[in-house]
């Protein structure tokens, strides 16, 4: 893939209540947004907003209510109840469905229909000029690392190829607001690495970038704050710096994992996890290690090491959605 060029679209629609409202708004508000499909309620009151620019990590596991929440910023399903706004607009307003691009989960394209072919079609939806069309769609290509695959029929794309694709006619239009939901989940591991810097570069350029994904780590390497869904509700919001940092652990090695020590242990912290030799404990303070490391051989114990951890988003994301359902 390449980098993005410096050439932009013009400003696309040209209706001036939309031009201001993008201009001051948050990219993404939602406030007290309820989701009910007959009895099941599939979104509780969600509650977040996304600053212009931002990249955004949605984490669920399945189930969670990710891909209804994206469907309701895309105007595609209407919210029980609540407000969904999208740079200071109505999620259902076209004007808002304008400023935003979206790769849905599970999609299925125009097979037929060779890569340019599919990228004139939603180039035209987006009522880009044929001069506007003649640049955009092989720069999009590229981007998207299908510099000269465009002529070719999607039928004999390969799964990574197919995603690239269904990616660039995310982007073709040059959205103020990118809505993936789950972008990397066919890709071997260069393409992810291509990805993730495509969202980068994009990202560097202004544009805001909703990240639905399973995939913690790539996450973590990408996101500038996260929210973490379960059973319809965010249980976890926030600059992902500050969820991983978190409240400090400690693993204790030692010879022997009895009730007696983890009573110890107690005193000091939450057991949070443990086997036969070795308890990973959170603390308010890191320091009560040196504490530990003192009382363990005063109570008959060996301890081999005693380590600060740090916690990654996988740890959290397990910590808060742990025992979750299918
Ligand atoms: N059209 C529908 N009719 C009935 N129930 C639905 C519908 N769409 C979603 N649901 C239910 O709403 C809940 C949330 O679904 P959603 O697709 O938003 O989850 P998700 O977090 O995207 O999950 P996954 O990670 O598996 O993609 C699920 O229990 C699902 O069964
Ligand atoms: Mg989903």
């Amino acid at each position: 893939m390449q980098a993005v060029s410096t050439r932009s679209l013009a400003d696309r629609p040209t209706d001036l209540v939309t031009v201001a409202a993008r201009e001051s708004a948050l990219a993404i508000e939602v406030s007290g947004l309820r989701k009910a499909y007959g009895q099941h309620v599939a979104l509780h009151d969600l509650n977040l907003t996304v600053e212009p620019g931002e990249v955004f990590g949605f984490l669920g596991p399945n189930g969670a209510g990710k891909t209804t929440t994206i469907k309701i910023l895309l105007g595609l399903v209407r919210p029980t109840s609540g407000q969904a706004r999208v740079f200071g607009l109505p999620a259902s307003d076209p004007g808002a469905r304008r400023l935003v691009g979206y790769l849905p989960e599970n999609f299925r394209l125009q097979d037929w229909l060779t890569g340019n072919e599919l990228l004139e079609l939603h180039a035209d939806l987006a009522n880009l000029t044929r001069e506007e069309r003649a640049w955009r769609i092989p720069e999009v290509l590229r981007l998207v690392g299908l510099g000269d695959r465009g002529h070719e029929r999607l039928q004999s794309y390969s799964k990574g190829m197919l995603q690239r694709i269904g990616l660039a006619q995310a982007i073709v239009h040059n959205p103020r607001l990118l809505l993936l939901d789950e972008p990397t989940s066919a890709l071997d591991p260069i393409g992810r690495r291509e990805v993730r810097d495509l969202i980068r570069a994009l990202s560097s350029r202004g544009t805001t970038v909703f990240l639905n994904s399973h995939l913690l780590s790539e996450v973590e390497m990408l996101c500038d704050r996260v929210a973490i869904i379960d059973r319809g509700r965010v249980v976890k919001s926030g600059r992902l710096d500050d969820l991983v940092r978190g409240a400090p652990e400690l693993m204790i090695t030692l010879d022997c994992v009895d009730a007696d020590v983890l009573a110890v242990l107690g005193r000091f912290g939450r057991v949070l996890s443990h086997d036969l030799t070795s308890v990973r404990l959170g603390v308010t303070d890191a320091s009560v290690a040196s504490v530990i490391a003192e009382v363990l051989p005063r109570s008959g114990y060996r301890v081999y090491s005693l380590v600060p951890v740090q916690r990654s988003l996988e740890d959290v994301f397990m910590g808060l959605v742990e025992g979750s359902r299918l």
